[in-house]
């Protein structure tokens, strides 16, 4: 079936996104909005992308204009030649259901209707239908134009012909589709919220800061936004909704909003979109701007004491790896001209802790006799240190750890001595998830990676950054997450602990 001319019924942020793709891909569009004002803001919206584009050097004025004028503003009722219409009206089941029953009556019977919902089930948008056969989800991430990835979402009432066409279109607006069925959150929301929403209760349960969460994500784990500042992105609104109904799907901690993201949603502070959410906004997030990088006002420690964190109780692995740790912390110390000493008694201003992503500081630093003086040190990534205070630590210790790394041209974050410090109990617990829905069978390891990098712009799916850390590195820490928490959301899931003791690779495992 040949698509030539298309309808986008709601034209907020992510209506005129898709209104735009669709014009770019050279289909005739109707816009329709529920009323005047309504309409034109979507169309400015619309304007001001393709402004950007223009002044970006990736249109020509004519093509802008060629563009624009495939966008005809229109109503529902005069939507009778469309192949297909594309719904993206406010979250909401009934409104839905009314917009779906008004183009029942309007559009051919081979037409084609699809849904860009996020946050309700496909199924029961279809089964308010004359022809629920016809309704297909198509789920654009944000931003519409840039993300290349669209999830075409099949229910068990969709014909198959019609999951084709939505398929094939998919591609033809030069997005990746990813087929998928119908069930909460589908790929990439389903492990995106929960880890969004990790990130809300870690800064709520005072772990970190709002700018160090973003940084540790950005910066260790080289995601293109930190999760605060992509809940901005999304809206704490629809980012609360989808929440809700993975709560009700799936249950469990990960899916349960964190009660801040419920009250900022209830104080209005819903992100880009309202002004105001994590962030002030136009103002731009700026997790560059890390309460902890900015406090090199204390000069740097001239001599550092190392101090070795013992190996009671951990195995040959874990001692190896803690050597690791301590000689690559040494070096770079050294090589940055200050001296570092393994002598605890030798008194330096301070001394650190080479910790692992589990964390553990104030044990060995108590054992040495440095409880205020000590602070743990973790190289979460080539340009990011995790700090990691104890509770004793003092707060020019931990100025002097901000100076040490400063000097050592490393960012920093703060970390509560918990087990995953910062990074790991971000990143890890959205790998878990990512083996988890492979291990249910919902998804594949090449789709789960197609979605995240295409929809979230990921430089690498969850599955390859897995394999690149190391299955039995991320086990280790998820366990002790467990242990520590005593929460299954973070317990390995079968599939990873069978990658583990077969020393299989998650990427290999397919
Ligand atoms: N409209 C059109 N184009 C836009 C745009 C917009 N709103 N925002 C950015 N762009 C374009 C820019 O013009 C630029 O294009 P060129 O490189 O071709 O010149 C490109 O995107 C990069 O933009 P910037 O340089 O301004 O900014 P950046 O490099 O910081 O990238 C970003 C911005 C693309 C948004 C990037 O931060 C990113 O990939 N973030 C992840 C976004 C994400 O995760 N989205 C999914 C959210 S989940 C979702 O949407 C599903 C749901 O149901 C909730």
């Amino acid at each position: 079936m040949d698509i030539r001319e298309v309808g986008v019924v709601g034209l907020g942020t992510m209506g005129a996104g898709i209104a735009q793709v669709f014009a770019q891909a050279g289909l005739q569009v109707t816009a329709v909005e529920a009323d005047q004002d309504a309409l034109k803001r979507g169309m400015s919206v619309l304007d001001a992308s393709l402004d950007r584009a223009v002044s970006r050097g990736k249109l020509t004025e004519d093509e802008r204009a060629e563009i624009a004028a495939r966008v005809r503003p229109g109503a529902v009722s005069g939507l009778a030649a469309a192949d297909l219409v594309i719904e993206v009206v406010p979250e909401q089941l009934a409104i839905k259901r009314e917009v779906i029953a008004e183009l029942d009556r309007v559009l051919r019977p081979n037409s084609i209707i699809a849904t860009n919902t996020s946050s309700l089930s496909v199924t029961a948008i279809a089964a308010g239908s004359a022809h629920p056969g016809r309704i297909v989800g198509m789920h654009f991430f944000n931003p519409a134009p840039v993300m290349r990835l669209v999830e075409v979402v099949s229910t068990v009432l969709t014909d198959q012909q019609a999951d084709r066409v939505v398929t094939a279109l998919a591609r033809r607006l030069g997005k990746t589709p990813v087929q998928v069925t119908d069930r909460a959150g589908f790929i990439a929301n389903a492990l995106l919220l929960p880890y969004l929403n990790h990130a809300v209760r870690l800064l709520e349960t005072g772990h970190a800061t709002k700018q160090d969460i973003d940084l540790a994500v950005t910066a260790g784990a080289g995601l293109p936004l930190g999760p605060l500042a992509l809940l901005d992105l999304i809206g704490l609104d629809t980012s609360l909704a989808i929440l809700e109904v993975l709560d009700r799907e799936f249950g469990g901690t990960r899916f349960t909003p964190a009660p801040l993201l419920r009250r900022l949603t209830d104080a209005g502070r819903l992100g880009r979109k309202s002004g105001m959410g994590f962030y002030d906004h136009p103002e731009q997030a700026a997790p560059a701007a890390s309460s902890a990088d900015q406090s090199a006002d204390l000069p740097a420690p001239s001599t550092v004491t190392l101090i070795d964190p013992g190996n009671g109780g951990t195995s040959n692995g874990e001692a190896a790896a803690h050597s690791e740790r301590a000689a690559e912390l040494a070096s770079l110390i050294a090589a940055a001209g200050i001296s570092v000493t393994r002598n605890p008694v030798h008194r330096t201003d301070l001394a650190i802790v080479a910790v692992g992503p589990q964390g553990g500081v104030l044990g060995p630093a108590t054992a040495a006799d440095r409880a205020a003086d000590a602070v743990g040190v973790h190289l979460a990534a080539p340009s990011l240190a995790e700090l990691v205070p104890s509770p004793l630590t003092s707060a020019r210790a931990l100025g002097l750890a901000r100076a040490l790394v400063a000097r050592l041209g490393l960012r920093s974050v703060r970390a509560a001595d918990r087990p995953g410090l910062l990074v790991a109990a971000l990143l890890y617990p959205h790998l878990r998830d990512a083996i988890a829905m492979i291990g249910d069978g919902y998804a594949t390891s090449s789709d789960v990676d197609t979605a995240m990098t295409l929809g979230c712009g990921y430089p690498r799916g969850p599955v390859r950054m897995l394999a690149d850390i190391g299955v039995a590195r991320v086990e280790a820490v998820l366990g002790a997450m467990y242990a520590g928490y005593g929460d299954p959301a973070f317990a390995p899931p079968p599939l990873l602990a069978q990658y583990a003791a077969g020393g299989l690779s998650p990427l290999a495992a397919g």
